[in-house]
């Protein structure tokens, strides 16, 4: 499937009018578009198949077990893991991320340091701020320079030998820079650091080999890889993740339970405590098996024509501020009107009415917006199935906006 309407023609929602105009959506980056695959697999698990996972001996529980399962394989050959069990599922990159900074509460002590960057979501600095403050542990951040790029020279000056985690995203969801996660895991482990990756924004558009990378943690959500809300994935080394204890506990997660006392379940159950999202895990696997069949370096390739189309085209454009402009990118572009007092939602709410989706505002990303002294910017992302045509209207859109705020 290397055809870009073929691929199109997966997605119905992107046949849908919108303030009369047809849907434009640009806004991949909160969430991508579902194809019939997966929206058909989830219909069908709970037509047929619906049953609870690793508690039944009767066929369905089994049936629904099995399936539940290939699709962890299929996630732990999507990312090169050595082993299914170092996949968790989890309901999204938040919960992965609170399930270690909370499984590191018996890990980190005072002595300890945490190392985040200013470029990061919200999700991957307010889970180590709370676990900072209960281990008493330090928590230092890698700067933002003007260029949108983290400050690699910064880095180098707090990673020691106190590090004990270093955790930053791999591609941001604010600005679409891709950041130098080999170079940051290399220089991490020769402090013996850990490093959690947080995937998010890189899963839908890069290949991913957590074993070449060497992540000890890798992190994604299943919704923005063209899967379903509420699921998600933790990767995590097989040593290390036995080293973290689950901060949920309850059922399916235990090994033994008397009134006194309980004894975990070994990976990865020890971490998915109830019922998982069984549909959504399940239609996970069609997500990925989606992304096979386009092929990720079809993906890329797309992806990154259109990128280059849109910020050629938006860099001609004088009354506007593109940010991280020249900084390597995948997925996203941000940006703002220079003209004072004008507001990204401003720009949104007309590229709306235009049929245009586009994400405005922080996007959880406070900080960095306190870097560029702005409260917000629009950004336009992308998917496999947008196309040039769709950039032109953004453009279009764009010019038009700017008159019409003059
Ligand atoms: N993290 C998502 C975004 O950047 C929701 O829009």
């Amino acid at each position: 499937m290397k055809n870009i309407q073929e691929i199109r023609a997966q997605f119905p929602i992107l046949n849908t009018m919108v303030n009369q105009k047809p849907l434009i959506y640009l806004d991949n980056a909160a969430t991508s578009q579902k194809p019939l695959s997966v929206l058909n697999a989830i219909g069908d698990y709970y037509k047929s198949l619906n049953a609870n996972v690793h508690r039944g001996i009767h066929t369905l529980s089994q049936e629904a077990t099995t399936a539940m399962e290939e699709s962890r394989k299929k996630v732990q050959h999507f990312i090169h893991a050595a082993h299914a069990h170092e996949i968790i599922f989890t309901y999204g990159t938040t919960d992965a991320i609170n399930l270690i900074s909370r499984g590191l509460e018996g890990v980190l002590t005072s002595n300890d340091e945490v190392i985040i960057s200013e470029l990061e979501h919200h999700s991957n600095i307010v889970p180590w701020q709370m676990l900072c403050e209960k281990t008493q542990s330090k928590l230092r951040y890698i700067p933002l320079l003007d260029n949108g790029t983290l400050d690699m020279e910064e880095f180098d000056k707090i990673l020691n030998e106190n590090t004990k985690l270093v955790a930053v995203n791999h591609v941001s969801n604010a600005l679409g820079v891709i950041n130098p996660i080999e170079d940051i895991i290399n220089k991490a482990h020769q402090f013996g650091a850990w490093v959690m990756v947080d995937g998010a924004q890189s899963i839908p558009h890069l290949q991913i080999d957590v074993q070449q990378l060497n992540a000890d943690f890798y992190v994604f959500s299943g919704h923005k890889m063209y899967g379903p809300t509420g699921t998600g994935v933790l990767y995590g080394k097989e040593e290390i993740l036995n080293q973290l204890n689950p901060y949920r506990g309850g059922g399916e997660m235990i090994h033994t339970v008397s009134m006194e006392k309980s004894t975990y379940a070994d990976l990865p159950f020890k971490f998915e405590a109830g019922t998982p999202h069984i549909a959504g895990n399940i239609a996970l696997g069609n997500a990925i098996d989606f992304m096979n069949e386009v092929g990720m370096e079809f993906i890329h390739t797309h992806e990154q024509e259109l990128l280059k189309y849109a910020l050629d085209e938006l860099s001609q454009i004088k009354e506007i501020e593109i940010y991280a402009k020249h900084a390597p990118r995948s997925g996203a572009i941000s940006f703002n009107f220079n003209k004072k007092g004008v507001h990204s939602s401003d720009v949104g709410m007309i590229l709306d009415k235009l049929g245009i989706a586009v994400r405005t505002g922080h996007h959880c990303c406070q900080p960095i917006m306190s870097r560029f002294g702005i409260p917000g910017t629009v950004r336009a992302s992308f998917a496999v199935y947008n196309t040039t045509e769709e950039v032109d209207e953004l453009i279009k859109g764009v010019k038009f906006a700017i008159q019409m705020l003059n």
